[in-house]
């Protein structure tokens, strides 16, 4: 296995201009998290030699690839359309690459048998891909990239064309094969409900990774008001602080400088009690949980809560309510 390093690269087309330095670690799961068009895929096939870069280098394993070809780097690809030939066989399409590097034919039994084993389609060798739902030939083609048994796996929005219930088994089969093989692996994404399987997320904007890091670092720490706002509901305020606390009817954050700061914090971050200045200007019922829109001096924060952690009846929510919230950040101003 191996680590897979970006540095210095970049690329440009017309109206685009992709500038990224980056690395998954030896065995990492590591998620490309953006909206369309921000560089996601280019950068993909910039590590796959799909892509040349104007500059900078690409490395596996500290050694330098970027003059490799596609066929010499040792990679497996899996595109969201999935890409199967349809005139053959799933034990033919999976068997492919292994033809095309003359492996022997006994061998080729062994190791299509083993690459289907490994996404649960054992016994649907004879079949043709017409003959299969999406999620199935989805993992026809993880079998086909996995059967060469490459270093590096690449992931382009593998699930975008599946339904959501499939999307979700598939996704947790990645993540398990991936942990199994100990493969470094990445995966491209737009779906923030996505981050979850992965160790690190790189999180980028127009061409650009805006920052790095664990899930929940991410998600509880963005450095960037792109960031918070890209990986789920936020709450972000523009204050004023002064002696190093910043307010807000009764709510004080202690940012430890003076001036305009933005504050961020999630939803399930504040905590509601009984009594206070906080006015409810509305509610939805979730699934196990309530959102609560409040108005604090002009201010919309929103809240949730678990049903059980209410200090009133979920059918009788007051007109106002006190509000702690229990952690924040700060984000660049
Ligand atoms: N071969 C190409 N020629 C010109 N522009 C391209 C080419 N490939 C990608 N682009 C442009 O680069 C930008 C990033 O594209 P892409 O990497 O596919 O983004 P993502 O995968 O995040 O949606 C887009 O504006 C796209 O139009
Ligand atoms: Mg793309």
């Amino acid at each position: 296995m191996v680590s897979v390093e970006l540095r210095g690269v970049s690329k440009r087309w017309d109206n685009f201009e992709l500038q990224v330095d980056l690395s998954a670690r030896d065995g990492e799961f590591l998620t490309l998290l953006g909206p369309s068009g921000c560089g996601k895929t280019t950068t993909l096939r910039i590590i796959a030699g799909l892509e040349r870069p104007d500059s900078g280098r690409v490395f596996f394993d500290g050694k330098d690839v970027t003059d490799l070809e596609p066929y010499e780097r040792n990679i497996g690809i899996v595109f969201q359309d999935y890409a199967l030939f349809p005139h053959m066989t799933v034990f033919k399409n999976v068997a492919f690459g292994l033809e095309m590097r003359k492996v022997s034919k006994v061998e080729i039994e062994r190791k299509v048998r083993w690459a289907l084993e490994l996404v649960g389609l054992e016994g649907f060798e004879n079949r043709y891909p017409e003959q299969l739902s999406g999620g199935q030939q989805q993992r026809v083609a993880l079998a086909r990239a996995l059967v060469v048994e490459p270093e590096v796996l690449l992931l382009d929005e593998p699930l975008s064309n599946l339904d959501a219930k499939i999307r979700e088994r598939l996704r947790a089969e990645i993540r398990r094969i991936q942990r199994e093989l100990g493969i470094t692996t990445i995966y491209v994404t737009h779906d923030q409900e996505e981050m979850a399987v992965s160790d690190r997320i790189a999180v980028m904007n127009v061409g650009r990774v805006e920052q790095i890091g664990e899930p929940l670092e991410l998600y509880y720490h963005p450095k960037t008001e792109f960031v918070a706002r890209f990986l789920g509901i936020s709450n972000i305020l523009e204050l004023d602080a002064e002696n190093g606390v910043a307010r807000l009817g009764g709510i004080e954050f202690n940012v430890g400088v003076d001036g305009k700061v933005r504050v961020f914090f999630r939803p399930e971050s504040v905590l509601v009690t009984p009594g206070g200045d906080a006015r409810v200007t509305g509610y939805e019922l979730l699934p196990g949980r309530i959102r609560l829109y409040l108005d604090v001096e002009g201010h919309t924060i929103i809240a949730e809560r678990p049903l059980p952690d209410l200090p009133f009846e979920p059918h009788s929510v007051p007109h106002k309510v006190g509000l702690v919230v229990r952690s924040f950040s700060l984000l660049t101003l």
